[in-house]
């Protein structure tokens, strides 16, 4: 038997053993149905930045599928972020959108008016107008106001929580090493690059290939060449974390332009831009002490994991947002937004573009073998009889992520089935 290198599950980061793991959460329908109610339900989501709604009346709407409705962000007459449910109290029709129901919206106004009888909504939910109202019966407009959503701020980020009553305020649920990272000038950070893919995996497979650099020099061959490898461990993270449902992993290395100019494309040599963004982005000063917490040097990139579906992926002055929105057992929307500090000249905008273009290629390698992955996994599950598979000491988040899931669906799974005294 091999010898075998255990730096990570030894450490007991994550006391979720060492044995192989199930990934039937990802393959069956049954579990989904779980998932949506026993995470989707309560835990917090991210839902945008709070530059995305810059004035009174500046408003965005996010479809969740997975917990089956529309959500309305609004920032009201006071300046305060609120979060409804995007439906119009006289007949339940869809309140705010365009052209298409099912698409996402943006946009500023005084007053939400629905398009079916013409209601009207102020800023804070009230209903404020009733057309003809004399012809209903003793309708008491107070009590007809848009339903309301916990809604929250942390350092930027607006998260709403489904919840009747969540199990824990924001900060209490993000824990001590995301909020950490309050006091980063997310809000300096504000040429947004937006990518949206449906993607035929389960939303937990797609989140699984950014959890590990186990895969990279396979799937990335040209991202890492011979010379940045250790020869005996191939491609390695320098850092893990975990701290609750969330987890964290910081990779190091050297800087990507000292690298020969066979592994990159001559764009990239040329802009000076690429892979991990613009080579030399504006400073931000002091940066907060939840970055790079393991203190790697040369440091790389940190990838936060806000359980249960975002990813903030810090690197040199600009940042990366993903987020998985789960459509069915084995089909998400996958979200990809760059960020970087605007641009003030037309080269900066040129290094921005380029940034965006070759994520683009590289996010592309891993989404596609997303429909491989699930096929075969579905195949293994439902055929095959496999159904455990070996995970290394370097894939302790994966394994981590997926024993968190089953924790919070069977901790929701007693709850329904205890008595109360
Ligand atoms: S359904 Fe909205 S006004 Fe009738
Ligand atoms: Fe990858």
């Amino acid at each position: 038997m091999a010898e075998t290198t255990r730096r990570y599950v030894d450490a007991a980061l994550s006391g979720s053993g060492t044995g192989p793991i199930s990934f039937e959460d990802s393959v069956s329908p049954e579990f989904y149905e779980l998932e949506r109610a026993a995470i989707f339900k309560r835990a917090w989501l991210h839902m945008g930045r709070v530059e995305q709604i810059p004035r009174t009346g500046s408003y965005f709407t996010r479809e969740i599928e997975v917990a089956g409705t529309s959500i309305l962000v609004v920032r009201d007459g006071e300046g305060v972020v609120r979060a409804f449910h995007n439906v119009c109290r006289h007949r339940g029709n869809k309140l705010v959108w365009n052209d298409f129901p099912k698409d996402e919206v943006d946009g500023t106004c005084r007053q939400f008016t629905c398009k079916y009888h013409g209601w009207r909504y102020g800023l804070d939910g009230s209903l404020a107008f009733v057309q003809q109202e004399d012809e209903f019966f003793d309708l008491d407009k107070d009590a007809y106001g848009l339903v309301p959503v916990h809604c929250d701020v942390w350092a930027g980020f607006i998260f709403i929580n489904l919840a009747e009553q969540p199990e824990q305020s924001l900060t209490q649920f993000l824990g001590p090493m995301i909020t950490a990272l309050d006091g980063y000038p997310f809000d300096k950070i504000t040429e947004r690059y937006e990518f949206t893919a449906r993607n035929g995996s389960n939303w937990k497979l797609f989140a699984d290939a950014f959890q590990e650099y186990y895969h990279v020099p396979g799937l990335h061959s040209q991202q890492v060449p011979t010379a940045v490898r250790n020869p005996k461990k191939g491609f390695e993270c320098a850092h893990f974390q975990l701290d609750g449902p969330h987890r964290m992993t910081s990779t190091g290395g050297p800087r990507r332009w000292t690298l020969p100019p066979e592994f990159m494309y001559p764009i990239e040599r040329v802009t000076h831009s690429g892979l991990v963004g613009p080579w030399e982005s504006p400073d931000l000063g002091d940066t907060p002490p939840g970055l790079n917490p393991g203190g790697i040097d040369p440091w790389g990139i940190d990838n936060f994991q806000i359980f249960p579906n975002v990813e903030i992926l810090i690197y040199r002055g600009w940042y990366l947002l993903y987020q998985y929105w789960p459509t069915s057992h084995n089909t998400h929307r996958f979200e990809g937004v760059l960020c970087f500090q605007p641009a003030t000249s037309a080269r900066e905008r040129v290094e921005h573009e380029v940034a965006s273009v070759v994520f683009k290629e590289f996010a592309l390698q891993d989404a596609g073998m997303l429909d491989g992955t699930q096929t075969a996994l579905e195949a293994a599950y439902y055929s095959a009889g496999l159904h455990e598979f070996v995970v290394n000491d370097q894939e302790i988040l994966v394994r981590h992520f997926h024993k968190v899931v089953g924790d919070w669906v069977r901790a929701y799974q007693q709850a329904k089935t205890e008595v109360p005294a």
